[in-house]
């Protein structure tokens, strides 16, 4: 897909700042021929990436199998599992200043990969598949109280109650929300959320807009002045008089 030109000058808003992407796929062999993956194609966590560079950031991405160009200016570290992955972001999280995990990591790997390639034998065969790292949640564990996280959730149903759940479980500080409605256009609607609630409403947009939009949210984010909030979650639904409170509730 062409990117669009946009001659637009980007604010300087990240200059000086480390910033740790992952993006793309895990693949998780099951021989030397055959592997689990997914459908990514890296494609929103690279866009964050360049935009953030452009944004004056220093950036590395620990990116999954991809058929796309990584952008010249950002550090691109190469992987292929999930485990992979998550030696390469261990390796250099201490020396960032924000985490993003766009990368749709496999959950589970084959317990062994077999060597050569497996041949057919019976009508049915069993994989005994084990839990691979969470490489996000791990960052969340370690983090020190200046590094700041964003983490990003698809779901189908809904939405903002799980995206908040693993925002607490992975310990980040905002998570950006997807949802499959805009599956298989190049445009997709975001919601960004915090502890307290939705911070964010992004309509339909291309990667390229997006990647600013968030971008320009992690400057807010170290800045420490998230925008106010659109809705806040339920159980934090301040008594009448407060705007947020009386819009909020779970996903919409
Ligand atoms: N993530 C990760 N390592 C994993 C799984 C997920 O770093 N092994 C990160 C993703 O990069 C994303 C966030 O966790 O930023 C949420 O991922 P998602 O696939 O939406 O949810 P899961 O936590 O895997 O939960 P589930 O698959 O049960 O919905």
């Amino acid at each position: 897909m062409a990117r669009q030109t946009r001659i637009i000058e980007l604010p300087q808003v990240l200059a000086g700042v480390r910033l740790l992407v992952t993006a793309g796929p895990t693949h998780e062999y099951i021989d030397d021929v055959r592997f689990i993956g997914n459908p990514s194609t890296g494609r929103m966590g690279l866009e964050l990436a360049r935009i953030a560079q452009k944004m004056g950031a220093t950036v590395t991405c620990v990116c999954g199998p991809t058929h796309i160009t990584p952008p010249p200016a950002v550090r691109l570290i190469p992987v292929v599992s999930a485990e992979d992955m998550l030696a390469a972001v261990d390796e250099r999280f201490a020396d960032c200043d924000v985490f993003v995990a766009t990368a749709a990591v496999s959950d589970y790997r084959p317990e062994a990969r077999q060597q050569g390639k497996l041949k057919k034998k019976q009508d049915t065969m069993e994989l005994k598949l084990v839990r691979n790292p969470d490489v996000l949640q791990q960052m969340g564990q370690r983090r020190k109280p200046n590094q700041k996280i964003v983490g990003f959730s698809l779901e189908v149903d809904n939405a903002l109650d799980y995206a908040r759940g693993k925002l607490e479980k992975k310990n980040c500080d905002v998570m950006v929300v997807t949802t499959p409605a805009h599956f298989g256009e190049s445009r997709e609607a975001v919601r960004i959320i915090n502890a307290q609630g939705v911070i964010a409403e992004v309509p339909p947009s291309s990667k390229t807009e997006l990647a600013e939009r968030i971008c320009l949210m992690l400057a807010d984010l170290l800045a420490g002045k998230l925008p106010a909030l659109i809705s806040c979650f339920a159980d934090k639904a301040k008594p009448a008089g407060n705007g947020a409170a009386s819009s909020a509730g779970g996903d919409k």
